[in-house]
């Protein structure tokens, strides 16, 4: 299969999206940016278009997809017993990077929601996308555009790395805003509970709604008890090099780091390091990818898939990583790169 890229611009959005919306009316695939990262996206009301979604990506098909919506209409054709904290939470961070897990109504076919009685929803805050899901006239069943357990796709070059000959089209939007995914709260149990961290933190979503719980991690999770989220179970955004974080107080990491290089050097394996700018001059004599200031979250979250994905493109065979703490938004980013990480941690 030939696959088209189309570059977005002001002059072409509408009748650009009224080809692509052509091609998920006949249940075919169009990826697309959001302002988290680009998605795969197929009409969340059509079980082929589902399955053939999981057939692109190499994905498990019991791990649900997230049906993304233009208005609160396609939010009540979807979504039964909606509690007043959903519609509190639409209200304020809609359009946004916030997925709901609410009680689905019957027209969405189990093939979405990977077997279960619940959809994942959220309105994304990107043009392309809600002129797509508009012109679809139907909400669109979008993972992130990657294949299987690689980092998730920021810009459309990686969308066509991962999926080109797979799908007819990618709406190519310019790098993304945010950089990871969205936050993800199950609204379907008693206690509203976080499975997935990102940009929208536990601390704002308490300030509307009251207490809420945060799930634990596969990590702490016993043999044979499944995580909520399905997809919290696979692999994730591994790059083919071992990446292994180091954490500790800043400098100690940084000698910690060269040590283990040092080390590694010496049995003839190529060594690289993911840091960030107050650090990049520290590692003398190794592949060094900055994620950029420390300080500034926003643009640590936004470089972290590309750059993981760059390291596929050198002969790193072990890749170092700094840690990163601070505020909740830290822990999204954690989160992504722990699991890139398999969880490996060295203490400085
Ligand atoms: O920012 C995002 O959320 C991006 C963009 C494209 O919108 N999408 C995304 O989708 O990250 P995906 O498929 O890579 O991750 C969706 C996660 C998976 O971990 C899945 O298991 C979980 O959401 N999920 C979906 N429906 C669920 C449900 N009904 N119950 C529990 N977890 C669900
Ligand atoms: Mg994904």
């Amino acid at each position: 299969m030939k696959t088209e890229v189309i570059r977005i611009t002001k002059e072409n959005l509408q009748e650009t999206c009224s080809l692509a919306a052509k091609l998920i009316r006949q249940g075919e695939l169009v990826a697309f940016p959001t302002e988290t990262v680009y998605g795969l996206g197929g009409d969340a009301l059509n079980k082929e278009a589902s399955q053939k979604i999981y057939a692109a990506k190499g994905r498990p098909s019991d791990n649900p997809l997230i049906a993304h919506i233009a208005d609160m209409d396609m939010f009540d054709d979807i979504c039964d017993e909606i509690p007043k904290e959903a519609r509190m939470l639409a209200k304020e961070f809609w359009p946004g990077p916030l997925t709901m897990i609410l009680r689905k109504k019957d027209i969405v076919p189990k093939e979405t929601t990977g077997g279960l009685d619940t959809v994942a929803v959220r309105m994304p805050d990107n043009q392309v996308a809600l002129e797509l899901i508009r012109q679809s006239g139907t909400p669109i069943a979008a993972p992130s555009a990657n294949t299987s357990g690689r980092p998730s796709p920021t810009s459309a070059e990686h969308v066509y790395e991962d999926l080109n000959g797979r799908i007819p089209m990618i709406l190519d939007g310019g790098d993304v805003i945010i950089g990871i995914e969205s936050t993800i709260i199950d609204l379907s149990g008693k206690v509203p509970t976080i499975l997935r961290p990102g940009y929208i933190t536990p601390r704002d979503i308490e300030r509307l709604i009251g207490p809420i719980r945060s799930e634990k991690s596969v990590q702490s999770l016993k043999d044979g008890q499944a995580p909520k989220a399905p997809g919290m179970k696979y692999r994730h955004y591994a790059p083919k090099a071992e990446l292994i974080l180091v954490s500790g107080e800043r400098a100690a990491v940084v000698e910690k780091i060269n040590n283990l290089a040092a080390e590694q050097k010496e049995k003839g394996i190529n060594v690289a390091i993911l840091c960030t700018d107050e650090s990049t001059g520290e590692f003398p004599g190794v592949y060094v990818r900055s994620l950029g200031s420390r300080n500034i979250e926003e643009e640590i979250a936004s470089n972290l898939f590309s750059a993981l994905r760059e390291f596929d493109e050198t002969d790193a065979q072990v890749i170092y990583s700094e840690c990163f703490e601070g505020d909740e938004f830290c822990d999204a980013i954690m989160n992504r790169l722990l699991k890139a990480a398999a969880h490996r941690v060295i203490k400085a």
